[in-house]
C-alpha cells in the first residue's frame, strides 16, 4: 500500500507513555504496508542529538529558559531539514516523539518564556511545519513521574533534567498541552494515558483509521 506520507507527533508530560506507544504504532503501521521513520526530539539528526545532551543532562538550573527555547529551535530546524523533510519526500510516514508543542508547553508555559515568544522563535528558525496529527497523552502528573522514575532506575545515562523540575512545573505542562489541544482541535487528539498499554494502543489505531490517514 502506498498512501500519502504523514507526519505524526506524540506529546505529553514525563512518563506518559509516548515512546512506548510510538514504537507500537510504528510496528503496526509497518504491518499495514507503511514505510515509517521513527524519530524523536530533542534530537533526530546528528547535530540535534548533540543539543539533546546539553538540554536533558546536568543541573536543573543549567540553562536560562530562553537559552533552552533557542537551542530547541536550533535543533528542530536541523531535524526538520535533514531528517523529517527527506523522509516525507521519500513517501515515508514520520512519527516523532515530541515536537513543536513540547517547546510551547515546556519553555513557553513551564519555563515562562511565553507561548507567543516560543512560537515566534520557531517561526524564525524553520517557518511553519505542522504535523498532520498530534497525539497528546494526558496523565496525572504523579503517575507519569512515578513511571518515569521506575524506568530511570534501570538506566545509567540519565536524561532526566526536566523530570527533576518541581511538581508545579509538571502541572503547568499538563494544562499547557490541554490548552494546545483546545486551540487546535483539528490537529490534536487528547488521549487518557492512564490505561493499559494495549488499550491505549488500540485507541491510537482507531484514531488513525477514523481519520482515514492510511488512504
Ligand atoms: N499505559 C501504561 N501503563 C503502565 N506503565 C506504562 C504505560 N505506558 C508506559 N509505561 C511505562 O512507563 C515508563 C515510561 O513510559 P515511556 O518511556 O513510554 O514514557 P514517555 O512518555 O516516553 O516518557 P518521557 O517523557 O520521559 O520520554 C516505561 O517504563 C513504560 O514501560
Ligand atoms: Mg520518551
Amino acid at each position: 500500500m502506498s498512501g500519502k506520507a504523514r507526519f505524526l507527533t506524540f506529546e505529553g508530560g514525563e512518563g506518559a507513555g509516548k515512546s512506548t506507544q510510538i514504537r507500537l504504532l510504528a510496528n503496526w503501521l509497518e504491518t499495514q504496508g507503511v514505510e515509517v521513520l521513527l524519530t524523536r526530539e530533542p534530537g533526530g539528526s546528528p547535530g540535534a542529538e548533540l543539543i539533546r545532551d546539553l538540554l536533558l543532562k546536568g543541573a536543573v538550573d543549567r540553562w536560562l529558559p530562553i537559552s533552552e527555547a533557542l537551542m530547541l529551535a536550533a535543533a528542530r530546524a536541523d531535524h526538520i531539514e535533514r531528517t523529517i523533510k527527506p523522509a516525507l519526500e521519500a513517501g515515508k510516514w514520520v512519527l516523532c516523539d515530541r515536537f513543536y508543542d513540547s517547546s510551547v508547553a515546556y519553555q513557553g508555559a513551564g519555563r515562562g518564556v511565553g507561548i507567543e515568544e516560543v512560537q515566534h522563535i520557531q517561526e524564525i528558525a524553520f517557518g511553519d511545519m505542522r504535523p498532520d496529527l498530534t497525539l497528546i497523552l494526558d496523565l496525572p502528573v504523579e503517575i507519569g513521574l512515578k513511571r518515569a522514575l521506575a524506568r530511570e532506575g534501570a538506566k545509567s545515562d540519565m536524561e532526566d533534567r526536566f523530570e527533576r523540575m518541581e511538581r508545579s512545573f509538571h502541572e503547568t505542562l499538563r494544562q499547557a498541552f490541554l490548552s494546545i489541544a483546545e486551540r487546535e482541535p483539528e490537529r490534536c487528539v487528547v488521549l487518557d494515558a492512564d490505561q493499559a498499554i494495549e488499550r491505549l494502543q488500540e485507541n491510537l489505531r482507531t484514531i488513525i483509521m477514523d481519520k482515514a490517514l492510511l488512504s
